[in-house]
């Protein structure tokens, strides 16, 4: 199926997440690459979709990260201060300043300590999903871990963690009511000052004398919003990826070497933040030939981006034996570069490894065409599977043989 081709001169168009995404991206790709866009059927803002302007866009500094310099318009006001806390909605100094501090916890030396934390989650996860003949993916174990991994780095206790998980959706909903969502995040906020305040602090060390009681608090709730239904958006995409196509599940059972590149071949595939980051325009400016004034929402679609043919070959094909110099921008560039993405791949290279190794007859249990989830993170909602199934005939796990069987 071919998603219609929209034009430039078109005034608005909608674009919503969910299935068929990819598809609709292709085509503002190709055929209107900086144009103005209706986001959840009322939100305006200009999207961009081409490799060159949205990797040149996420270090632009006239584009800011902070909604203050967005002009009041119809529709525009909604979305506003919904998910940008803390680090996310600050630019240039007060950003450094707060990024240096936030930083701490996750040098690869600190996620690297979590290693064994996130390996003795699994094997438990996996212990669970092991006696039983089929699960669901999502809800027994790419939910699970990386909610457990960010409740046990905010000291969230494990009886508050489901009700700590429906809050951050109901933050993160599309279709959530503005107010209501604004209620939640405060409640939750309320809860993370009283209950994770010594764990952010104990995280950052020496330098948490430098934030606000507030600042802490802000950072407890972006870690826990950014820090858990990307990682399941990620583990059940890379999940899905590999079972649509069994013998690619089969080459890691057989060579594991192949799990890290496998994780991010598909994080460009399948990034969660598919549709994009949003910027505002601190100025007019031209992007690719379009003028875009100043005071104006701009989406840089990440997932068009690491789909784009001028940047990647074959780029709708997951291939894990891929080389190539090009930047994977999923978990975006410049001075938002996501904080937590190490530990993410982490995550998702010890669920796989995990479930390769311990589970290796492994199958779908239903056709997934319309499994996607309708939120803010693109990935699969449900993920069927039979545990036991039919092992498959001889298999490829060299890259050479990788590369024929492509
Ligand atoms: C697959 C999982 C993840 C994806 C795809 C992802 C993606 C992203 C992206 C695209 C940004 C850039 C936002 C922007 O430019 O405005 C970002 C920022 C951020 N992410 Fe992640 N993320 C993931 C997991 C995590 C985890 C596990 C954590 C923490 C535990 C985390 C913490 C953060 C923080 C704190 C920022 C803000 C950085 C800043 O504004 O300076 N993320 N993430």
């Amino acid at each position: 199926m071919t998603a219609p081709a929209p034009t430039g001169s078109c005034p608005h168009l909608d674009l919503h997440p969910g299935p068929g995404l990819h598809q609709r991206l292709a085509a503002f790709r190709e055929h209107a690459p900086v144009v103005q866009v209706t986001l959840h059927g009322r939100v305006p803002a200009w999207l961009l979709t081409r490799a060159a302007d949205v990797e040149r866009a996420l270090t632009d500094p006239r584009l800011a990260s902070d909604d203050r310099w967005l002009h009041s318009a119809p529709g525009q006001d909604e979305g506003r201060s919904s998910v940008k806390v803390s680090l996310m909605g600050l630019d240039g100094a007060e950003h450094t300043r707060l990024r240096h501090i936030l930083a701490r916890p996750f040098t690869p030396r600190n996620i690297e300590s979590f290693r064994p934390r996130v390996q003795a989650l699994t094997d438990e996860l996996v212990d669970r999903i092991e006696r039983q003949p089929t699960a669901d993916l999502i809800q027994d174990l790419a939910l699970p871990l990386p909610l457990h991994v960010i409740c046990d780095i905010l000291g969230i206790p494990p009886d508050d963690r489901d009700p700590v998980h429906q809050l951050t959706r109901r933050i993160l909903a599309p279709e959530s009511d503005p107010q209501a969502r604004e209620d939640t995040r405060d409640r939750l906020r309320d809860y993370l000052g009283t209950h994770s305040r010594h764990h952010v602090v104990t995280g950052i060390g020496a330098h948490h004398g430098d934030l606000t009681t507030s600042e802490l608090t802000d950072a407890g709730l972006l870690l826990l919003m950014a820090g858990h239904e990307t990682t399941t958006a990620l583990i059940g995409s890379i999940l899905r990826t590999l079972l649509e196509r069994p013998a690619h599940y089969q080459a890691l059972t057989h060579d594991p070497s192949l799990i890290p590149r496998a994780v991010d071949e598909i994080s460009r595939l399948h990034g969660p933040v598919a549709l994009g980051v949003t910027r505002y325009s601190t100025v007019d400016l031209t992007i690719s030939g379009t003028r875009i004034p100043a005071g104006q929402r701009v989406l840089l679609s990440l997932g068009a981006a690491d789909r784009d043919p001028a940047r990647w070959t074959d780029p709708d094909r997951p291939d894990l034996a891929r080389r190539s110099r090009a930047r994977v921008l999923a978990f975006g560039q410049g001075p938002h570069y996501c904080l937590g993405a190490g530990l993410a791949r982490m995550e998702a290279q010890i669920a796989l490894a995990t479930l390769t190794r311990r589970v290796p007859h492994l199958a779908l249990a239903e056709h997934m065409g319309t499994l996607e989830q309708p939120g803010i993170f693109h990935g699969p909602a449900r993920l069927p599977v039979r545990l036991h199934a039919t092992p498959q005939p001889t298999l490829p796990t060299t890259e050479s043989q990788m590369a024929d069987f492509r």
